[in-house]
């Protein structure tokens, strides 16, 4: 896609599901990729050898690069160091994308403080600390940028039992919109995605039991769930220069979930 080879991007949580698949797919556009993993380096490993094996295969010369940093978002100090360590090695950020997400079920009464601002720290607070510090190195090099939020339909949707996540999705669409208005004159884009139920380790709990599975598709008006890949296609194209003229916009990929299944069938006079 247009303007993606050569660019940098940090993809926070790329060890695994939609971020590796992020990582993967804009590796094969030509990006260099910052993969961010929290604990133990195993599946950024895989996610680094995935990526090189398949941009080698498709990018002429293969110039891409890539650099693993171990990082907890919900730490202020560990996001400084991810940038910097981004910088050090490639001399510019161009691209983050806020993937890195947890999720508690619990009944609302039920969350402790603690839990609630677990949640929270990685997936909101994280998020918009990764963005300060990029958005502070892109304004300090005078370059344009992109940020991506990984959301969720939950940035729409309530989610009962989830009280956390979908406080923390529904703050990530605002995160969005008030970056992308206050940056939209210095050639910074931030939209965000919105993923449906998507086959990823996050909802290993359904995903690999056949019937558990059916249920959820049955209330997914498309049939099925998603994919990484049909996510992180969504994300090179919102992070290319395809998308020049789009800030501030969060696209829903999610099957038709978010249209109101329940009206499929007129019941309503
Ligand atoms: P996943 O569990 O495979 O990926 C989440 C990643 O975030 C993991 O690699 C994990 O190690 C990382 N992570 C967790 N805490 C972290 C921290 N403190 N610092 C750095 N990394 C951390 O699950 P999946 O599905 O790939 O999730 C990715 C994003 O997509 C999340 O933000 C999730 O909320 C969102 N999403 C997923 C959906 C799905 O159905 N799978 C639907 C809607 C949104």
């Amino acid at each position: 896609m247009k303007g993606l080879a050569g660019k940098t991007a940090l993809i926070t949580g790329a060890s695994s599901g939609i971020g590796q698949a992020i990582a993967i797919r804009l590796a094969q556009e030509g990006c260099n990729i910052v993969i961010n993993y929290r604990k133990s380096p195993e599946g950024a490993e895989a996610t680094e050898e995935q990526a090189m094996r398949q941009a080698c295969g498709q990018v002429e010369g293969c110039g891409v690069q890539s650099l693993l940093v171990q990082g907890d978002v919900s730490q202020e100090e560990d996001i400084v160091r991810m940038v910097n360590a981004t910088v050090d090695k490639f001399g510019h950020l161009d691209i983050l994308i806020n993937n890195a997400g947890v999720q508690t079920e619990r009944a609302s009464h039920e969350v402790s403080s603690d839990e609630f601002d677990r949640v929270i720290a990685v997936n909101l607070r994280g998020a918009y600390l990764c963005a300060r510090e990029t958005i502070k190195h892109l304004l300090q090099q005078q370059r344009s940028g992109v940020i991506i939020n990984i959301s969720s339909v939950h940035e729409i949707i309530p989610r009962p039992m989830y009280i956390s996540y979908s406080i923390s999705k529904g703050g990530m669409g605002n995160l969005t919109k008030t970056l992308a208005l206050e940056y939209a004159n210095r050639g910074i884009r931030v939209n965000g995605i919105a993923p449906g139920a998507t086959i990823t380790p996050i909802n290993q709990a359904w995903t690999e039991d056949p019937e558990q599975k059916a249920t959820v598709e049955s209330h997914i008006p498309m049939g099925r769930a998603g994919t990484s890949e049909e996510m992180a296609a969504a994300v090179a194209f919102l992070a290319s220069d395809e998308a020049a003229y789009i800030t501030g916009q969060t696209l829903f990929i999610d099957g038709g979930l978010t249209l109101y299944a329940d009206f499929r069938e007129a019941w309503s006079a």
